[in-house]
């Protein structure tokens, strides 16, 4: 089998290809393939090992003789689920992998945006740090304050466990109970009732835009909102005016509507922590992402059933 792998990925990784005699062919930039590329690049391959930064959809699936699309992600926003599953290609994740790194790196921000972390490091290192004063960089603390989980799947319970550690009171919201996580109620009533809300549910049509203007509305004004999720879950359009308006008290995110760009009005906000969408940038979880999809290209190439399939 053929493999078309769209970017450089970990050694090891590349390692599971050559050790299941794959042919593999990767693209050798540190950069999202342009989309001429990957057409030419599946054109010759029986499977594609790609990245949530490139948009898989009918044209591409048609573009060669794939027969598998192994994503180095959990989230499978990028990959026209449909179109695969109507050409019998299976299309493969990596679920749990990154589930520790993830809810780590919401933590992380969680705190940054709280207490203020990268506005601190700022001030510091611009020589404006005169000594601990009593009024000074006052922030959120957490102890008996309500963390609203959106999705609670394995990130969002494993945010909840790092959470209930630093005394937050978790509340869920989702399509059926996870009593293990918290106790669950509406969306609506989450956004009204969190101190925090954090974003763990995947990117469909149902999600997009899940926190619009009228949802945001619903938060308290000395509410936080976290998002290591899915840019398009936010409105951020409407996020810029509640932070404008002083209808939130901060953002952390870590994903953005149109990535790599950013809505230029978050970058107005001190009370604005932005990340790299690195959530689950660490060396091992990415090691085993990749690992995990090379796994089942593998798989399908010895005509099994791949263990990660979405579809
Ligand atoms: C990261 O965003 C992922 O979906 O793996
Ligand atoms: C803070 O530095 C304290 O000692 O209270």
């Amino acid at each position: 089998m053929r493999v078309f792998v769209t970017r450089p990925i970990p050694r090891p990784a590349l390692q599971i290809l050559h050790d299941g005699d794959l042919q593999v062919t990767l693209r050798p930039h540190e950069s999202p393939i342009p989309r001429a590329e990957l057409l030419a690049g599946v054109a010759q391959a029986d499977g594609l090992l790609c990245m949530l930064t490139d948009q898989v959809d009918a044209e591409v699936l048609d573009a060669g003789p794939l027969q598998v699309v192994s994503n180095v992600a959990v989230g499978v926003d990028n990959i026209d689920l449909e179109a695969a599953s109507a050409r019998g290609v299976p299309v493969t994740n990596t679920p749990g992998a990154l589930t520790d790194a993830t809810a780590d790196m919401t933590l992380a921000l969680l705190l940054a945006v709280a207490r203020r972390v990268p506005e601190g490091d700022a001030m510091v290192r611009r020589g404006a740090f005169n000594g601990w004063g009593p009024m000074m960089m006052l922030g959120a603390d957490l102890a008996g304050r309500t963390l609203g989980i959106v999705g609670p799947g394995r990130i969002g319970a494993a945010v909840a466990k790092r959470a209930r550690a630093f005394g937050l009171e978790i509340l869920v919201a989702a399509r059926s109970d996870h009593p293990e996580v918290g106790p669950r109620t509406s969306i609506d009533d989450l956004l009204s009732r969190s101190d925090f809300v954090s974003l763990h549910c995947p990117l469909t049509e149902e999600t997009h835009h899940l926190l619009n203007a009228r949802r945001l509305d619903l938060m308290k004004s000395s509410a936080y909102l976290i998002n290591t999720a899915r840019g398009p879950v936010v409105d951020e359009a409407a996020l810029v005016e509640r932070l404008r308006s002083g209808g939130i008290a901060g953002a952390a995110l870590d994903v953005y509507e149109q990535e790599p760009t950013v809505h230029p009005g978050l970058l107005e906000f001190d009370n604005v922590v932005l990340a790299p969408h690195s959530g689950s940038a660490t060396h091992r979880t990415r090691n085993a992402m990749a690992a995990m999809a090379a796994r089942d290209l593998v798989s399908v190439s010895q005509g099994l059933e791949p263990q990660h399939r979405v579809n």
